[in-house]
């Protein structure tokens, strides 16, 4: 089953509630962008898509966390019966599908640890994953922005471990995988990016 847009917009409102910040925003850039692209790819539905990008970070509702935040988020749908919203609360983080290119903290129980890992190993992503994977990388609270602005961005604050450049590359890859099935330029799509990229 998949949330409607109705109950993903009411979950992310009381989330936000629960624990105030600019994940919410970011999260409502993620779902424009999700909806947009969406739109644009023959076979895709932009309601799921929108729901998908708004509900991948509301594990967030428990507090500050880190890789936390996405098992919270995974129980919070799963307890919903929303299996895919559910999976890419998890799927999100992990665009190569290896908990060891996380470059959050593991702020979770050794058990909770191993079943996400089984999770990431095991699951198998199809193009929502990779949607919300890409749109999460040109997302800020305050607007879209381009990917290697983003980038830097995570850079400055967690700094640059081995596994950064390979999930870059990969992110890339899913850019150029949506360009060629929408074919045109993914920033056209994103009002904004450029006068938000220079700020
Ligand atoms: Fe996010």
């Amino acid at each position: 089953m998949d949330p409607t847009r109705q109950f993903a917009e009411q979950a992310l409102a009381w989330a936000g509630t629960r624990n105030p910040g600019p994940w919410t925003d970011h999260s409502r850039y993620v779902a424009a962008a999700c909806e947009n692209i969406a739109r644009r790819c023959p076979g895709l539905d932009p309601d799921r898509a929108y729901a998908y990008g708004l509900l991948h970070d509301i594990g967030r509702h428990a507090g500050v966390t880190s890789e936390r935040h996405l098992l919270d988020g995974y129980r919070y749908c799963a307890d919903r019966g929303w299996d895919k919203a559910a999976q890419i609360c998890i799927s999100h983080a992990f665009m190569i599908p290896d908990i060891g290119t996380s470059i959050g903290v593991f702020d979770m129980p050794p058990e909770d640890k191993a079943f996400m890992a089984d999770f990431v190993k095991n699951a198998v992503y199809d193009d929502y994953d990779h949607l919300v994977q890409l749109c999460d990388a040109l997302a800020l609270p305050t607007g879209f922005c381009l990917l290697e602005k983003r980038f830097i961005d995570v850079a400055l604050r967690y700094g640059t471990p081995p596994q950064m450049v390979p999930r870059w590359k990969r992110i890339l890859e899913i850019k150029a995988m949506f360009e060629e099935r929408m074919g045109c330029c993914l920033y056209d799509l994103l009002p904004g990016v450029i006068e938000n990229s220079l700020r």
